[in-house]
């Protein structure tokens, strides 16, 4: 029986019926306290915290008033003590008292030296091989998460965009939700004109649209900046066109405009040829065509030798030798005037052309509605 056993007993229970017999039992218990003391002292502790928790489960383990080794004698040696025995144990009891008093139990680990925990053996994470559990091997690499790409609409829209930065023009956006006064009016194109069905669109009301060209933001520019201007519009535009390989209801702009004193058509022509031959190659050439929008004056079709075949024909160019790049112009006096600016001052070019065609033709893609079908082998060819 362990001196710990013995204290949940009473002394008539243990036999204990001497002095010699009560002092060689209290005599065992302190020889207890002293070896634990002992051996917390000895025993070093990974941090402060741990050495404080450690000191302060030996002091209550003697000292608790409830259920400590101190109380239990208390309870199971003195009270119920004879007669005869009482004296002897309460003289012991309070030596034992004073003793492990003394230990200071709480203060050890002052006196208990800190140590690095050592590094525990890391567990390899097993996996079955050949029958029988192996562990993984950490050098193979890793699970390769696939990144995403640019999407190819975007990617040709930075690489214009990019170009005009260079000339000196900034980018400018403007709502895709718009009132018609900006889509159709201010662009010269009233109610009642028959250019309005050609860019008629998704109504939300009477008087809003979803934009069906970038160019409600020319005016919108010429209010907020005035003249000098030179900038470039991208941005979403909308249209009521039943999909097919070159349409799509929702398609990518890129605008271009600028107004400043004596800007005249040569300017437009040196501009795209530039943007022309910095975006297909030092070679291409480009042809102007006349053409009609009701804010332009006069009005063009630009297009650029066929940077596949140089002109010969070939299925990118379907032949003609040409591909189509974009309508452009004079900016109209009247709609210099509805954005604000004085056209015996100032005069000014503009452009649209479509994004997604562009990276069409670029990546010889055949059909707009690849770029927005979310088809990943399809995208992540870019
Ligand atoms: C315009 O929208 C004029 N605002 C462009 C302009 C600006 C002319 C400034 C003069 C001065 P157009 O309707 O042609 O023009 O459209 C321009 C381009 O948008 C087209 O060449 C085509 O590339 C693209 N586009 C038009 N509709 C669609 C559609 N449904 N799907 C895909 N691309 C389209």
């Amino acid at each position: 029986m362990t001196i710990y056993d013995k204290i949940e007993k009473t002394l008539q229970q243990l036999g204990v019926s001497d002095a010699r017999a009560v002092e060689s039992l209290f005599g065992e218990l302190r020889e207890a306290a002293e070896q634990e003391r002992a051996e917390l002292v000895a025993r070093s502790a990974p941090n402060p915290t741990q050495r404080e928790r450690l000191c302060k489960a030996l002091r209550d383990k003697w000292l608790a008033r409830k259920g400590g080794i101190l109380a239990r004698v208390d309870e199971n040696w003195l009270k119920p003590a004879g007669k005869e025995l009482k004296p002897v144990v309460g003289r012991q009891f309070n030596d034992l008292r004073r003793a492990t008093a003394s230990m200071e139990f709480e203060k050890l680990f002052e006196a208990m030296p800190l140590r690095e925990e050592p590094v525990k053996q890391m567990e390899l994470p097993l996996t079955s091989g050949a029958g029988r559990a192996v562990p993984r091997d950490l050098t193979l690499p890793g699970l390769r998460r696939p990144l995403g790409s640019i999407h190819p609409v975007t990617r040709m829209q930075r690489e214009i965009e990019d170009i005009f930065l260079r000339l000196g023009f900034w980018i400018e956006n403007g709502p895709e939700i718009e009132s018609t006064y900006y889509n159709f009016d201010a662009l010269n194109i009233p109610e009642s004109h028959p250019s309005r069905d050609d860019w008629d669109t998704f109504y939300i009301d009477a008087k809003t649209v979803l934009r069906t060209h970038t160019s409600p933001v020319q005016i919108r520019a010429m209010e907020k900046y005035g003249a000098p201007l030179y900038i470039i519009i991208p941005g979403k535009c909308y249209r009521h066109d039943n999909p097919d390989p070159t349409h799509y209801p929702m398609f990518h702009q890129i605008e271009g405009l600028a107004i400043d004193e004596h800007i005249t058509f040569a300017d437009l022509k040196g501009t795209l040829d530039f943007f022309a031959k910095m975006l297909f190659g030092e070679k291409v050439r480009t042809r102007f065509q006349p053409s009609f929008f009701p804010f332009t004056e006069p009005s063009g079709e630009v297009a650029v030798s066929c940077f596949v075949c140089d002109g010969r024909g070939c299925r990118v160019c379907k032949e003609s030798g040409w591909i189509e790049l974009m309508g452009c112009g004079m900016v109209h006096p009247q709609v210099l005037r509805n954005g604000g600016i004085d056209p015996d001052k100032y005069s000014g070019w503009a452009f649209g052309l479509g994004v997604d065609r562009f990276a069409m033709v670029r990546h010889d893609i055949n059909d707009i509605q690849l770029f927005f079908q979310g088809d990943v082998r399809f995208l992540e060819q870019f």
